[in-house]
């Protein structure tokens, strides 16, 4: 049985004030029936995670470093968000593979990093809507999954997060047919590349314009095992409704 997941993503947005938001979510929860996750900006990781430290709330980065150490500036290490408290962290995201030209090998890097300093990587992917006026979903939707995850992924160290880059931000969301095709298709490729009790493991997010409105019917849908949320996370109240309708 996968353990449902309602995962925040506060991209570049947030400052000392926003910890009272967390804390908020945290009075809220304090024994959820479904996993939850923030992710904030790097420069609030560490406050964010001594915050929510007796909470069952985790944290986690927006992004990391394939490499280890050395000379990146203005770069995040896996470790070092480690070392911040985070449990997870965010990798591929569309506006990370769209502004920094980031290609899934380079993800795949990444979340392999990740891994490796044991922490869950949350691997996104989506198709812009030329693709998908082409008929390229599945196509794009395959290549991303394949080149993005690395050897080894399990139902601990690996989220997939599928997020359609025209429903990010934009109040627009895919059918739930859409959704069903989509996450299907991810779960098949992920059993058949993982086997059958890791590929079931895995848990897939569906992101893109969730919000209290719509969460209940999305997570209707077989294999969304959650969500990533962006603009509706950045409210504690916003993002009880969503959680209230994954519990
Ligand atoms: O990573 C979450 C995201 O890209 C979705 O953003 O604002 O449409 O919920 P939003």
């Amino acid at each position: 049985m996968r353990r449902k997941l309602a995962a925040g993503n506060w991209k570049m947005n947030g400052t000392t004030i926003s910890l009272t938001e967390a804390e908020n979510l945290a009075k809220a929860y304090t024994s959820p029936s479904v996993d939850l996750l923030i992710c904030p900006p790097s420069t609030l990781l560490s406050r964010l995670s001594e915050t929510l430290g007796n909470s069952p709330i985790a944290t986690g980065g927006q992004d990391c470093h394939a490499a280890t150490s050395g000379a990146h500036t203005g770069d995040v290490s896996a470790e070092m968000l480690k070392d911040s408290g985070a449990t997870y962290v965010i990798l591929g995201h569309s506006e990370r593979r769209d502004t920094y030209d980031e290609e899934s090998e380079e993800v795949r890097a990444k979340a392999g990093t990740a891994m490796e300093n044991g922490l869950t990587a949350v691997v996104c992917l989506g198709e812009s809507l030329a693709q998908r006026e082409a008929n390229n979903t599945l196509d794009i939707i395959g290549g991303q999954l394949a080149g993005s995850v690395p050897d080894g992924a399990t139902g601990e160290n690996l989220v997939i997060a599928y997020e359609p880059v025209w429903a990010i931000g934009t109040g627009l969301v895919p059918t739930l047919e859409q959704i069903a095709e989509v996450h299907g298709f991810i779960r098949e490729r992920l059993i058949r590349r993982f086997g059958e009790e890791t590929g079931n493991a895995i848990r897939i997010l569906y992101g893109g314009s969730v919000k209290a409105a719509n969460a209940t019917e999305i997570f209707s849908v077989a294999d969304v095992d959650g969500a990533l949320v962006g603009g509706a996370s950045l409210k504690a109240s916003d993002f009880s409704g969503i959680i209230d309708a994954l519990e």
